[in-house]
């Protein structure tokens, strides 16, 4: 038996700008998917995941089965296997699950036969697995989750900047949206305000770029002020909600550095930095409004065999 695991990421800055060839910081977190894997004979894939157990025949589990239809594709060998998952992470939530399940399952798989594959191959070819999935995806939630820590994503450019360990407390609304839906939502205000909504993109960009610095420097304000900026520019682009910011405004009137939404938007997650007492005070305050409060601090563990 085969055990891997990938992390779950937040959104520094410059999601959504990202996509209008932006940079964007994302962080790999210390919650994380799990899976196991035994190879079996015959050429049936058996994924068992949340008190579900099923064949890779149906609309259940699209990630897990596709990553062991792209490694069967690769090695042009079949194979049999129960791959089990396990995750610390909520799905569909804005935290990079799908990419952390896609990314554990590969290398689990690679060991499983041999390959060998390494975390920026698997990232690349989770990245495909993602576009099949999903039609659409940034290489950004496949790549954090295979190399762990703080990466830069800059057009076709990565890199990984100063890792900065640093508490977050995570605000999940449980409410569902489909990234997607969110980011034609951006565009079709783009299309009606282009220089307005231009400007804001290149704003947020311009936060992407001085929070690197920060980061470097490890100035926490900095990137707390700078994370309340790129908040109030997503505002403006109509991607947070009532929901949202009620999570957000409660977790700097308890003390956070700076609270923002992570990913698409439009419901998902909020998240925080904040340090010392103020943690469980952030905590609190987001379950007091409403929300899931998940205590988690920036990692530098991608893909792993466990
Ligand atoms: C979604 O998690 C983040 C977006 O920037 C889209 C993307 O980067 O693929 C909205």
């Amino acid at each position: 038996m085969i055990h891997c695991s990938a992390p779950g990421k937040v959104y520094l800055f410059g999601e959504h700008a990202v996509v209008y060839g932006e940079p964007a910081i994302a962080c790999a977190i210390d919650k994380r998917v799990f899976t196991s894997i035994r190879l079996k004979e015959g050429s049936n894939i058996r994924v068992t995941s949340m008190n579900k157990r099923l064949n890779c025949n149906n609309q259940e589990f699209r990630y897990v089965c596709a990553a062991a239809k792209k490694i069967k594709d690769l090695c042009e060998t079949d194979f049999g296997a129960e791959i089990a998952i396990k995750s610390q992470l909520p799905p569909s939530q804005g935290l990079g699950s799908s990419a952390a399940v896609t990314v554990s399952t590969l290398m689990a798989l690679s060991e499983s036969l041999g390959m060998g594959l390494k975390d920026y191959e698997i990232a690349k070819i989770g990245h495909e697995v993602e576009l099949y999935v999903q039609g659409t995806a940034s290489q950004a939630d496949t790549l954090v989750t295979s190399i762990g820590g703080v990466v830069l994503i800059a057009g076709i450019e990565t890199l990984k900047i100063n890792f900065l360990s640093m508490p977050i407390v995570i605000g999940a609304t449980g409410i569902t949206r489909s990234t997607s839906d969110v980011i034609k939502m951006v565009a079709t205000l783009k299309t009606r305000y282009p220089k307005i909504v231009g400007s804001i993109i290149s704003s947020i960009g311009e936060v992407t770029r001085q929070g690197k610095s920060k980061l470097i420097e490890g100035d926490i304000t900095g990137i707390g002020e700078l994370m309340d900026i790129n908040q109030g520019l997503l505002e403006s682009l109509r991607v947070s909600t009532l929901e949202l910011n009620n999570l957000i405004y409660g977790a700097r009137r308890a003390g956070a550095f700076g609270a923002k939404i992570t990913g698409a938007g439009g419901g998902g997650c909020m998240f925080a930095i904040a340090q010392g007492a103020h943690i469980g005070k952030v905590a609190r305050e987001i379950k007091l409004r409403g929300g899931r409060p998940i205590k988690a601090s920036f990692s530098d563990i991608g893909v792993a065999v466990d």
